[in-house]
């Protein structure tokens, strides 16, 4: 894409980021605040600074200026514009995204981030004028454009007026949902006729008293199987963009068609075998009947378990509670750790209501994990297992942080056994900041606060030891 047709398409998505104010898209200065709601009149400013001082590094197919082509500077180049690619792809967050839905919120938390620490343009580059600094004016149009996008599209109306623009949101006390089909699928999720050999239910990976896990580092199928990911919880997983590790499953109703007819899972052969099993149960066959008049099939029943996991959400956390305005909700320390969460980077992926799911991240961002961790899995590949592009080995679906002092062990490999050493691996290789164990402790004191209740009690589970 050259320059111009770029500089076209980001002021498409002015437009369509100015679409709830139909009074400032591209060109008009508005500065009226609908709902309260700051206006988006910065957006024209924001995205020429964008196009003059961060695109060249952040997007695929652009020209790269002339001394690129120094041998030396060639090869320096080349290197930071892989690393700025990998850290944020602006064309596809900023242009691509904007076609069909707002601006996501890990890129706002990443331009905020780089913005109030004053990290880019990277400042070897401005020496070698490629890329310029940017204007206290340009950090506060980028800011004030974050702050506004965050507002109109993420704020949940239910944090405090003094926390309604944190990275991180309240989670909703309850979804709408089909309470019939919730219930059928509840009864599914614990049913164990999925199974091959009717031993194995969704829940029985997925522990109601595990905060939704099995607390291992691989899950056991059927059979005594293993596969080599570890399992996330089903607790929050609404809130996820796309389902799995490698985000192959789009949404709730689709995760669930895979577990059931995975042979190191559950086993089955087909739908056929599990609705064969099902229809032999009249009493749940009529409750399936009246909710769905066509009767068993693979698309009622993962609709009513895709229903159901909607149920299945913590609110009410201590971190929750101070969003909502109870500063004694959290200890002076525990405040800290936010505070500390937020500097070392970490809310710029961990974002949103459940702390993460927004995006998917290179595991080897800011150094080679898999180098030093040894003994590679099949399910290191991440996206690349799903999309087979090369450009997405090694990227992850961000886990999402409620609950997590209870969902242990950690990591897509399950090789982490505490928190205090997934935030230093997180330092280390996603954040590209070591984090002193000072430091350390009080962030895995706020990452306590997280875990949240269900059905009006605390969720059930074993706090990792630190
Ligand atoms: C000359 C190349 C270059 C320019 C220009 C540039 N960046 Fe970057 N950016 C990088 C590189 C390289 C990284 C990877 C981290 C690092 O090496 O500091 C990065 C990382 C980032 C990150 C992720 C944070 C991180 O530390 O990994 C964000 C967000 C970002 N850049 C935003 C911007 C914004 C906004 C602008 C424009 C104001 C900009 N960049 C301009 C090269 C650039
Ligand atoms: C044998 C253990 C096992 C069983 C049985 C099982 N799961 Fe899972 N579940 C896993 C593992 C392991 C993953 C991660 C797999 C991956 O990402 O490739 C997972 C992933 C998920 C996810 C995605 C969460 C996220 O954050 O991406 C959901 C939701 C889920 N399972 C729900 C279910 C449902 C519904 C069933 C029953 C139909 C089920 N699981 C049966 C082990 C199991
Ligand atoms: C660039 C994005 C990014 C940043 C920055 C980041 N994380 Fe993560 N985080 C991830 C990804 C991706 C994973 C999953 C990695 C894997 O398993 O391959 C993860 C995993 C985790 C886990 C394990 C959760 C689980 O259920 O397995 C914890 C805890 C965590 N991060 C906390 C933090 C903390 C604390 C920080 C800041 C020091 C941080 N993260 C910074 C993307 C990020």
């Amino acid at each position: 894409m050259n320059k111009t047709s770029l500089s076209l398409a980001v002021l498409c998505a002015a437009a369509m980021l100015g679409m709830p104010y139909a009074q400032s898209a591209y060109g008009a200065e508005t500065r009226r605040a609908v709902n309260g709601v700051p206006s988006m009149e910065k957006f024209q400013e924001v995205s020429d600074i964008v196009l003059d001082k961060c695109m060249a590094c952040h997007s695929r197919d652009y020209d790269l200026p002339f001394y690129a082509k120094i041998p030396g500077i060639r090869q320096i180049i080349e290197q930071d514009y892989r690393d700025g690619l990998r850290a944020m792809d602006l064309n596809q967050e900023l242009v691509g995204a904007a076609k069909d839905r707002p601006v996501g919120e890990v890129a706002l938390a990443k331009m905020e981030w780089v913005i109030l620490n004053d990290t880019m343009p990277p400042a070897k580059f401005t020496v070698v004028h490629w890329g310029s600094r940017l204007t206290d004016e340009d950090r506060e149009n980028i800011l004030h454009w974050v702050r506004s996008t965050r507002a109109a599209h993420y704020a949940t109306g239910t944090a405090s007026a003094e926390r309604a623009n944190e990275p991180l949101q309240p989670l909703p006390s309850h979804l709408a949902v089909d309470g019939k089909k919730a219930a059928l699928g509840e009864k599914l999720f614990n049913d164990k006729r999925l199974s091959a050999d009717n031993t194995l239910a969704c829940s029985g990976c997925h522990a109601y008293e595990k905060a939704g896990t099995d607390n291992a580092r691989f899950s056991e199928g059927i059979r005594g199987q293993f596969g080599d990911i570890n399992a996330p919880t089903m607790f929050n997983a609404v809130f996820n963009t796309r389902q799995f590790w490698d985000g192959r499953a789009a949404d709730l109703q689709e995760q669930a068609g895979g577990p059931p007819l995975n042979p190191v899972e559950m086993g089955s052969t087909g739908w056929d075998q599990i609705i064969a099993k099902l229809a032999a149960d009249a009493a749940l066959t009529a409750e399936a009947s009246a909710v769905y008049p066509d009767g068993w099939s693979a698309a009622n029943i993962t609709d009513a378990i895709a229903e159901y996991e909607k149920t299945l959400i913590t609110p009410d956390s201590r971190f929750d509670k101070w969003l909502r305005g109870d500063d004694a909700a959290i200890t002076a320390e525990e405040a800290e750790g936010y505070r500390l969460f937020k500097l070392y980077r970490c809310s710029s992926c961990h974002v949103g209501r459940s702390a993460g799911g927004q995006s998917f991240e290179y595991m080897d961002l800011k150094a080679d994990y898999f180098a030093d961790r040894g003994a590679p899995l099949n399910s290191d590949r991440g996206l690349m297992g799903f999309t087979g592009k090369e450009d997405d080995l090694h990227r992850f679906k961000v886990p999402n942080l409620r609950n997590v002092e209870l969902t242990h062990p950690y990591m897509h490999d399950g090789t982490v056994a505490t928190l205090d050493e997934s935030v230093a691996v997180m330092g280390r290789y996603l954040s590209g900041i070591p984090v002193s164990d000072n430091d350390r402790r009080l962030i895995v004191a706020f990452l306590r606060t997280l875990t949240g209740e269900f059905q009006g009690r605390p969720l059930s589970g074993t706090p990792v030891e630190r």
